[in-house]
């Protein structure tokens, strides 16, 4: 697999602080140069978060009335990806707070979890403009944020939430398209994270027929975690 940490132009892509600049995460303690690594975890996040609080590097600067960095416990061994911010979001400041939050948060529940022991974040921080899907533009000018976070938490796991999280995450060039009907619950790597794709809160409340499959996703996530399933599937 080649690396994102290959190519310094492709990795900044548009950060100018913050360089990646090794392939596995058990190989780099130290894979963004500007923010110290011996802080505790909350104050790395709260760095990067400061380091980009005016951040113009793509179109949705001009619509988002907040950036969204993510919330949930710094230390977390598991991390939700998401697409990017809704209105309600957008309005709060915080990621999954409307309708299909609540849905997250019950699932995050139903694993016997809370949202202060995971952490969640998007692949793009602002809102585009009436929910559409983000651009490719706008990924990979804000990738490197998630990365960068991704890369403090170092969680166990991460769960991508839908293809447009799966794909920009696993590939933001955008080569091929991943198709999450047909990856999702089956493990990934990204650098040496683990990652599990499941639907998107928002298609399980369009097709609440496919929850149960998300749910089957989730168990195996626990299952890795050590987390106690519940007894019909043991
Ligand atoms: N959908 C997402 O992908 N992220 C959010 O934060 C909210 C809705």
């Amino acid at each position: 697999m080649s690396s994102f940490f290959n190519n310094p132009k492709s990795v900044l892509l548009g950060l100018d602080d913050i360089m990646v600049d090794k392939s596995k995460k058990e190989e780099s303690n130290m894979l963004y140069n500007s923010i110290d690594n011996n802080l505790p975890k909350q104050e790395q996040l709260d760095r990067l978060r400061a380091s980009f609080a005016d951040c113009d590097k793509c179109g949705l600067a001009a619509t988002r009335t907040n950036i969204v960095f993510g919330s949930g416990n710094a230390n977390a061994e598991l991390m939700f990806i998401g697409e990017g911010p809704g209105a309600d979001e957008d309005a709060q400041g915080l990621p999954f707070v409307g309708r299909s939050g609540q849905l997250l948060t019950k699932m995050i529940n139903a694993m016997g979890l809370s949202r202060e022991t995971v952490y969640i974040a998007n692949i793009v921080k602002c809102r585009p403009p009436s929910n559409r899907d983000p651009l490719m533009e706008e990924a990979q000018a804000c990738i490197g944020y998630l990365r960068s976070q991704i890369q403090i938490i170092n969680p166990k796991i991460i769960v991508c939430l839908g293809s447009i999280s799966l794909n920009f995450l696993l590939q933001p060039e955008g080569k091929v398209k991943l198709g999450i009907s047909k990856l999702r619950g089956q493990w990934q790597d990204f650098y040496g994270y683990k990652v599990l794709p499941t639907f998107h809160p928002a298609y399980l409340l369009r097709n609440p027929s496919k929850k149960k499959e998300a749910w089957s996703d989730l168990q195996i996530v626990m299952k890795e975690l050590g987390l106690e399933l519940p007894k019909q599937s043991e």
